[in-house]
């Protein structure tokens, strides 16, 4: 059995999709929620669905190896960012090479780096005109949003879209894709 270690910030709807999609595999399963967000949704997910889940703090995080150490004494095969907004640090990278995942809502290199993430990208992407937007899946190195890319998925934008119909439809193709590339990226360990 492998184990999935997901990373969020926030409502958790990708974490609610990775959770359904291995809920009764004998393959994987989802083994540990990690947040840094206290009253983040994802929390209450966690708790619906009886994962364990820790609220990690800044200093443990930054400047020590404590999370490092918890993960690998939870024998996690896979560390899954799904709307986690701290950057990862060097010393989690590399303890877990190849090992760490990230999605985008956007089609890197465009739209990514420190303080683009969810609305702020979708805005972004409509005020300048863009015919098409998307997700990116990538391996997580020691820069926000620039590790080797998995995957990308395209949807159009038309004129009639807002920033709130872009929202829906890259979290449409979030939802459809990332639990396959997560099972894809498990059979390969
Ligand atoms: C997702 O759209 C994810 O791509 C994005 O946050 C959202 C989390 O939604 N991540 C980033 O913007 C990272 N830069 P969720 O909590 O419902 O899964």
């Amino acid at each position: 059995m492998k184990n999935i270690a997901i990373f969020a910030s926030g409502a958790g709807s990708n974490a609610q999709k990775i959770i359904d999609h291995f809920r009764g595999s004998d393959k994987a399963r989802v083994a540990l929620i990690v947040c840094n967000k206290p009253g983040a949704g994802v929390l209450a997910i966690a708790a619906h669905e009886g994962i364990p889940s820790i609220l990690i703090e800044r200093e443990g995080f930054f400047h020590s190896d404590k999370y490092v150490q918890l993960l690998k004494e939870q024998q996690t095969d896979l560390v899954v960012l799904a709307g986690f907004l701290w950057k990862i640090p060097a010393n989690l990278v590399q303890a877990f090479p190849n090992r760490i995942i990230n999605i985008h809502p956007a089609l890197l290199p465009k739209y990514g780096g420190k303080g683009m993430y969810g609305h702020f990208i979708h805005e972004a992407v409509v005020a300048a005109g863009e015919k098409e937007s998307g997700i990116t899946i990538h391996y997580v190195n020691e820069k926000y949003d620039d590790g080797e890319m998995i995957l990308q998925e395209r949807c159009i934008i038309t004129p009639d879209d807002t920033p709130e119909t872009v929202a829906q439809k890259v979290q449409a193709l979030e939802h459809q894709w990332f639990p396959v590339i997560v099972e894809r990226l498990l059979s390969g360990l």
